[in-house]
C-alpha cells in the first residue's frame, strides 16, 4: 500500500494525521536453510513486500492497532500485559521484550497493513514484529539498533508467541540493505552484505500449499541436530566441517536419520560460504548449482519438503533462463525460490505457472522480487 492511502485510513480511523509511518519487509532466504539454530550461516534478502504502520503516540499506556487487512482493531495496556491468542500477540510480545530489556515505552494508536503472504515462508510474522519495534522506537524516542531489535523480536516470538524459531528472519527484516543479500553468521551475528549479481532475477514461487504441523516437525529437526552436535562433542553442528563429518560420522553413534539431518546442516553451511564467494565473483551458474544442491539435501536428507515444493522446483529447473531453484524457509509447504536470467524472467514465469498447474493441479503465485531495505521510518 502507498503511504498516502495509509495516511487516509489513519485519518478515517483516528480523526487525526499520523506522526510516523514505519515499514518492515518480509524476506526470502537464498540459501542456508535450518542452519540458523545450528549457529551456522544464512543468506537471506529482504523482499519488496512489507508490513506498514501509520501511527501517532497517545497519552497513557494503551497500544491500539487497527489491522486493515484483518478488519479488526485490538488493544493492550503496556502496564498489564496478558497473554491471548490473536494476531496482537506479536505486537504484545515485542512490547514485553522491549520493556524487559529496559526500554521505556509510550502508548500509540496505529493502522497496519501489509502484502507479505501469511504462512508462505516469507516471514510475515518477523515483518510484523520489526514494524512494531520500529514503531515503538519512533514514538518512544529511542535509537534504532537493528541487531538488538532483531534479538528482541526473536525473543518475542520464542517466549511470548511460543514459536521456537532461530534468528534469521528477524535479522533479515531488521538489517538487510537494498540490492544486497545479508550474509549472517548466526553465532556471532556478524554481517556482511553480498551484492546480487547483475542480470539475475530472484523469483519467488508460491506453491499455494501451506505448512501444517510445522511446529512439531521443526522442533523435531532442532532436537535431532542438537543430538548430533552432542554426539560429535561440539556446541553446535556449525563446529563440524564436511571433512570431519565424513571421516568420523560412523564412529559417533548417530542413528541413520540423525546422521542425514547432520549431513544436511554441515553441507549447507559449506554451500552458504561458497555462495557468498560466487556472488562476489558473479558466477551465477555456480550459484544456481548450489541452490539445486541445497534443495536436494533438504528433500532427501533433512526431509522438510512436500510434493508441491518438489514439483515446483522441478518445473522451475525446466523453465527458460533458470540457473537453479530450491525451497525456501522452514519448508513443508509455502514457497520455492529460483535464480533466473533477468531477460527471461517473464517467459520463465509463464512457463512455471503452466507446468505447475499441469503437474499439480494447483495455481502458483509468482513474484519477481527486488532486494529491499530492512525496517525503516518512511518519510511523510
Ligand atoms: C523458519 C525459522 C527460521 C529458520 C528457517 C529455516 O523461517 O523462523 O529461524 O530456522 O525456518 O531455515
Amino acid at each position: 500500500m502507498e503511504p498516502k492511502n495509509l495516511i487516509q485510513h489513519f485519518i478515517n480511523n483516528f480523526n487525526a494525521k499520523p506522526e510516523f509511518i514505519v515499514r518492515a519487509p518480509g524476506r526470502v532466504n537464498l540459501i542456508g536453510e535450518h542452519t540458523d539454530y545450528n549457529d551456522g550461516f544464512v543468506l537471506p534478502m529482504a523482499i519488496d513486500r512489507a508490513i506498514w504502520l501509520a501511527l501517532r503516540s497517545r497519552p497513557g499506556d494503551q497500544v491500539r492497532i487497527h489491522s486493515l487487512d484483518l478488519e479488526t482493531e485490538l488493544a493492550f495496556q503496556l502496564n498489564s500485559l496478558k497473554p491471548g491468542t490473536d494476531w496482537i500477540e506479536y505486537p504484545k510480545g515485542v512490547a514485553s521484550e522491549l520493556m524487559k530489556a529496559g526500554y521505556p515505552l509510550c502508548g500509540f494508536e496505529a493502522v497496519m497493513t501489509g502484502n507479505v503472504p501469511r504462512g508462505a515462508g516469507l516471514s510475515s510474522s518477523a515483518a510484523v514484529e520489526l514494524a512494531v519495534a520500529r514503531a515503538f522506537a519512533a514514538v518512544s524516542g529511542f535509537e534504532w539498533d537493528a541487531i538488538k531489535m532483531a534479538k528482541i523480536s526473536q525473543k518475542a516470538e520464542n517466549l511470548w508467541v511460543g514459536v521456537n524459531c532461530g534468528i534469521m528472519d528477524q535479522m533479515a527484516s531488521a538489517a538487510c540493505h537494498s540490492g544486497h543479500a545479508l550474509f549472517l553468521d548466526c553465532r556471532s551475528l556478524e554481517i556482511q552484505y553480498a551484492p546480487l549479481p547483475h542480470g539475475v532475477s530472484v523469483v519467488i514461487l508460491d506453491t499455494s500449499t501451506r505448512r501444517g504441523l510445522v511446529d512439531s516437525a521443526y522442533n523435531e529437526r532442532r532436537n535431532q541436530c542438537e543430538e548430533a552436535a552432542r554426539l560429535f562433542g561440539v556446541k553446535a553442528l556449525r563446529d563440524v566441517s564436511v571433512e570431519e563429518f565424513e571421516k568420523s560420522k560412523g564412529e559417533k553413534g548417530l542413528s541413520e536419520v540423525v546422521s542425514r539431518r547432520a549431513k544436511h546442516i554441515v553441507s549447507e553451511n559449506d554451500r552458504v560460504l561458497e555462495a557468498v564467494q560466487v556472488m562476489k565473483s558473479g558466477n551465477v551458474r555456480r550459484l544456481g548449482e548450489l541452490f539445486n544442491a541445497s534443495h536436494d539435501s533438504l528433500r532427501y536428507d533433512f526431509e522438510v519438503t512436500n510434493d508441491a515444493l518438489n514439483v515446483m522446483v522441478e518445473c522451475a529447473r525446466e523453465a527458460p533462463g533458470c540457473y537453479g531453484a530450491r525451497m525456501t524457509g522452514a519448508g513443508f509447504g509455502g514457497c520455492a525460490v529460483a535464480l533466473v536470467e533477468e531477460e527471461k524472467a517473464e517467459a520463465f514465469t509463464h512457463a512455471v505457472i503452466a507446468a505447475y498447474r499441469q503437474r499439480s493441479g494447483l495455481e502458483a503465485s509468482v513474484y519477481v522480487c527486488k532486494a529491499s531495505e530492512g525496517a525503516s521510518l518512511v518519510h511523510i
